[in-house]
This record gives structure tokens, sequence and C-alpha cells, in this order.
């Protein structure tokens, strides 16, 4: 699928960073994803068996972050905002404009927010990503998470749980659970025999 890291389909004229490793199943709609890639780490992002990417997913991940994707994990244009780690498991569904972000990269503090602001022009890359501490988040095997929802640093969302859309995931979600609202809230328990049909 690549000629010295290029996608033939792309309509961005990108390539695939050398620290991303990408299964011959995987699937990358477009480089542009990775105009805010500056992880240094080996692996910044593993795209498992069959795992794929879409227009509009953006992998804003630091120097320190890292993103893993499971098998045939779908991410269908999400904002992945990564200090630490992000890990999505296999199977899970991850809708339009949903964002997962493990550091909010901004001060609470009225000063710092200015010295970060003022230094945005400095950079590169013009953006505001101040050193703030990061909490990993993990999205287990089967989870859907719905358009819009934004999944808070820290959170855990159990195996085969689903996130309705437009919610804002603040705390753990347990294990074959639904969650929506903001903050989001449980709203009914799913089945965990249906696994052993589907595996
Ligand atoms: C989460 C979801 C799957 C729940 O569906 P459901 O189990 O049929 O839930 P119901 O419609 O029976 O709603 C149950 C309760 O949760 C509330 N609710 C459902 N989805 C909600 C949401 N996204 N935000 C806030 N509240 C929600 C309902 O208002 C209802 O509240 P009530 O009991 O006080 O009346 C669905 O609402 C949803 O958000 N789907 C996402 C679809 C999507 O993103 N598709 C993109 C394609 S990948």
């Amino acid at each position: 699928m690549t000629t010295a890291r290029k996608l033939s389909w792309d309509w961005y004229p990108g390539v695939i960073p050398e620290n991303v490793v990408v299964d011959e199943s995987a699937y990358i709609e477009t480089t542009f994803s990775f105009s805010f890639f500056r992880s240094r780490l080996p692996g910044g992002v593993e795209y498992g068996r069959g795992a794929s990417t879409y227009l509009g997913t953006m992998f804003d991940v630091g120097p320190r972050g890292r993103v893993k994707l499971g098998e045939c994990a779908l991410v269908h244009g999400a904002r992945i905002i990564c200090d630490s780690e992000i890990f999505i498991g296999d199977y899970a569904l991850i809708s339009w404009n949903v964002v997962l972000m493990d550091t909010y990269r901004i001060s609470t503090n009225i000063m710092a927010r200015r010295q970060e602001l003022e230094l945005v022009p400095t950079r590169e890359l013009r953006l505001a990503c101040a050193d703030v501490p990061a909490k990993p988040i993990r999205i287990e095997r089967n989870v859907w998470i719905g358009f819009d929802a934004i999944v808070l640093p820290g959170v855990s969302i159990g195996e085969g749980s689903v996130v309705g859309a437009k919610s804002v995931v603040t705390e753990n979600v347990p294990p074959f659970t639904v969650v929506a609202g903001n903050p989001a809230r449980i709203i009914r328990q799913l089945d965990p025999q249906e696994k052993k049909h589907h595996g």
C-alpha cells in the first residue's frame, strides 16, 4: 500500500512518519492525520491487523505520546490528543468528531496560560501544547464510542461498553455498560454473554 511511506490514494502530499508501525492489512485514508504528530517514541502509533483511520482523524501526539490501535479498530475521524498513552482495543469503533484527550495541554492558571499562548507564534507547528500532566486512556476491546463524544484524561472504558453521542466521559466506565450524557452516566447494562457468540 505504500511507496517510501506514501499512500498511492492520498490527496495530501504527506508521508507516514518513520516511527508509525502499520500492519500490512491496516488502512490509512490520508497522511493528513499525521500533520500534528510529533512523537519521538518507537511505535508512536501502532496499527494492528485490519485497523483503519479515516479522514478527520488527527494524531495530535506529543514527543512522549504513544497511541495503539488494536485489531480491526476503526477510527472514523477522531482527534487524538496524546502526551502519554492512548490504547484503543481490538474491534473498538470510534465515531465522527470524537475527542480522546489524555492531557488538557493548557494550565488553569491564568499567567501560565498566557505564557503558553505567547510561545505559540514561536513554534514551527503553531500549537498550544504546555507540558501539563497527562494520564493514559484505555478503551478496551469491542467498545463503541458515538459521535462528538469526549473522553477525558485518565479514563478507562471497559470491554464491550457503549458511549452515547455527545457524551463527556469523565470517569471510568465498567465493562458491558451503556453510558450517555454530560457527564456520562450509566443508562443500562449489556449482556456479557453476547461475547461468547462473537468472540
Ligand atoms: C447510546 C445509545 C446507543 C443508546 O441507545 P438506547 O440504548 O436505545 O437508549 P435509549 O434511546 O433507550 O435511551 C435511554 C435513556 O438514555 C438517554 N440517552 C440516550 N442516548 C443519549 C445521549 N447520547 N446523550 C444523552 N442521553 C442519552 C435517553 O434520553 C433515555 O433517557 P430517559 O430514560 O431519561 O428517557 C444512543 O443513544 C446513541 O447515542 N448512539 C450513538 C449513535 C452514533 O454515534 N452513531 C454514529 C455511527 S458510528
